[in-house]
């Protein structure tokens, strides 16, 4: 499944981060990349243990807990702190796919990438190109968002940003373990969730709607690692 969240952040959040985040001292993004991304990738990135990444860090963090579409679609189990990447002068990331295991920086915590986020955090209009561009059975999907929006995606799929033409394009990317390994089966509860919420809506005193939860919560019994 691949989802657009709006409106993680909100426009006094992104401009909090981008005011840290441009003041930061930037390293090449290879830093970060397994052997064959390294080859790909052409970026550069606020280094994972300074003060800048832990403060934009925390701030995604906490507006992501606040996130009920967030935390329906992705059922996190461990989310890696988030890094913060920035493409300009024609830069890009060639196809490639995550990798499956990252260990988060000073801790033994290993974290299994289940899913991949995107953050954005430069309004569309300042930069040209620079699309992320996820693949599927489907074809490859463009995803260029608002500042602030966010796109999950399976971690497993082939992706990659386009060349950035003009501006400067700044992000955050990070991965989530989920407990519900399975894409297919987080799909089927995120789908149900959303009917169940619907439903609470429109008819708040159904029985039915007790009866789907129940639903719901077995099946994450039956499909859950915590
Ligand atoms: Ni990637």
């Amino acid at each position: 499944m691949m989802l657009h969240i709006p409106a993680v952040l909100n426009a006094a959040q992104v401009e909090e981060c981008r005011r840290v985040l441009d003041a930061a001292e930037w390293v090449d993004g290879r830093v970060t990349a397994g052997h064959q991304s390294a080859v790909a990738k052409d970026n550069m990135q606020v280094p994972a243990d300074s003060p800048a990444a832990r403060q934009a860090g925390d701030l995604v963090l906490s507006a992501l807990s606040n996130s009920a579409l967030f935390i329906s679609a992705a059922l996190p189990l461990k989310v890696f702190p988030p890094l913060f990447n920035r493409y300009r002068g024609g830069q890009a990331f060639g196809n490639h796919v995550d990798n499956a295991i990252r260990t988060v920086p000073g801790t033994p915590v290993r974290v299994r990438t289940d899913l991949s986020a995107t953050l954005f955090l430069s309004p569309p209009g300042d930069y040209d190109g620079g699309e992320l561009i996820v693949d599927d059975a489907y074809g490859g999907h463009t995803v260029k968002l608002p500042a602030g929006h966010m796109v999950l995606y399976p971690a497993s799929s082939l992706h990659r940003v386009t060349p950035v033409t003009r501006g400067a394009r700044v992000s955050s990317f990070f991965w989530i373990q989920s407990m519900v390994r399975s894409d297919q089966q987080r799909t089927l509860l995120f789908d149900l969730d959303g009917a169940i919420q619907r439903l609470g809506g429109a008819l708040p005193h159904d029985e039915g709607i007790v009866q789907l939860t129940a639903v719901y919560h077995n099946l994450l019994r039956m499909w859950a690692d915590t």
